[in-house]
């Protein structure tokens, strides 16, 4: 009996485009292995739509894919579009609307990759990510605009249930993992969130008590993941905090475009939403280069939300196995394939 997801599909911008089809052909495949197959519904939501219809998706977009199995998303993003229109007008209602607060983004050096960080190699973390409140809050406004005294103010909203869910979630994963939760903070300069933040976070932490923890600015933190990445296990943070690490521990893995990502809805009321972590890269789209691992790994863990563990596993170890034992990488690695020979070569690693 073959199990058939239907998966809401937004390439989105530039090289969006260009990756979602590989991970596409990924799944494919992997699932005729598992009786699994995909109904993918495209849909053309990005900053082309915005720039001929005046909106990144319809105003009736959320309720279109409201009942699929998930959201695959590759990116979003066009020079000629101011950023947080693209992000406000369709990432971010979607992960808010569909409570997906916990963005996931593991990181791990792959052999047959060069970290740009001496001693990186056994690098395996995650980093959890708040992802629908925090410093990226709507809360705040602009105020004397061009005149002298012209200001801005932007509110951050920390919330009790908020910090929980998201730190629960983190010291789970931990549990099952390497059982280490490092909580990123900046209590001794941002004096109300940060401290509200900590405290919640040692809340928590009492009812892991099998997760050992602690908490470290995000300065220093940022540091150590340079110094010393191989000591983290799972990494919470706010959602700029989140953010920023992420970028950073990806750059440490060797390049942005294999980081993966997931926005879930942990109970499962709505779908989730993969994506990968690079944006849609507009120096380099159109010309068939871009690194589709990031994508491809993404849709390892959609797999792996959806049920299908096995599966998930054999993409990854497609991943492993097509960098460990082949020459073959986009540019972006040092090499000269192109998105879909890679795709092909990768393929063949499916066992
Ligand atoms: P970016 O991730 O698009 O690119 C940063 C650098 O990494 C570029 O040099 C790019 O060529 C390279 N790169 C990224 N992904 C790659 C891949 N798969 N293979 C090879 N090289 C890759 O970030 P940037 O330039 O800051 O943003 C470009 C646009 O994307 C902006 O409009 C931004 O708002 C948007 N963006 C969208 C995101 C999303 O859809 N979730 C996330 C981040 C940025
Ligand atoms: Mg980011």
């Amino acid at each position: 009996m073959v199990t058939t997801h239907r998966i809401a599909l937004i390439p989105g911008d530039g090289i969006g485009q260009e990756v979602t089809p590989a991970a596409c052909r990924v799944l494919d495949a992997v699932g005729k292995r598992h009786g699994v197959a995909f109904s993918y519904d495209e849909l053309d939501w990005s900053c082309a739509r915005y720039t001929e219809l005046g909106a990144m998706m319809p105003a009736d977009g959320l309720d279109r894919i409201r009942h699929h199995d998930a959201v695959l998303l590759g990116a979003v993003g066009d020079p000629s579009v101011p950023d947080h229109v693209s992000l406000w007008g369709l990432l971010i209602p979607i992960r808010r609307t569909f409570r997906q607060y916990v963005n996931l983004r593991p990181v791990k050096v792959f052999e047959g990759v060069d970290s740009p960080v001496r001693g990186a190699e056994l690098m395996d973390l995650v980093v959890v990510r708040e992802n629908v409140e925090g410093e990226y809050s709507e809360v705040g406004g602009r105020f004397g605009t061009g005149f002298p005294e012209e200001m801005a103010v932007q509110e951050s909203v920390f919330t009790r249930a908020g910090v929980t869910r998201v730190a629960d979630y983190a010291f789970t994963l931990a549990g099952r993992r390497h059982g280490h939760v490092t909580s990123a903070t900046k209590s001794n300069g941002i004096v109300h969130t940060m401290p509200f933040w900590d405290e919640v976070v040692a809340e928590v932490a009492r009812s892991h008590p099998d997760v050992a923890w602690r908490s470290e600015h995000i300065d220093a933190l940022c540091a150590k993941v340079v110094l010393d990445p191989v000591r983290f296990d799972v990494i919470v943070g706010s959602n700029l905090f989140g953010d920023i690490l992420s970028d950073l521990t990806a750059a440490v893995a060797g390049s942005i475009g294999i980081a993966p990502s997931a926005n879930i809805n942990p109970e499962r009321d709505f779908p989730s939403m993969f994506e990968p972590v690079h944006g849609s890269a507009p120096d380099i789209s159109g010309r068939g280069i871009a690194n589709p691992l990031g994508a491809i790994w993404t849709a390892a863990l959609m797999l792996d939300h959806l049920g299908h563990r096995e599966a998930a596993a054999e993409v990854e170890g497609a991943i492993a196995g097509v960098l460990a034992k082949t020459p073959i990488r986009t540019p972006d690695l040092g090499g000269t394939a192109k998105t879909g020979e890679f795709t092909t070569a990768l393929l063949e690693h499916l066992s």
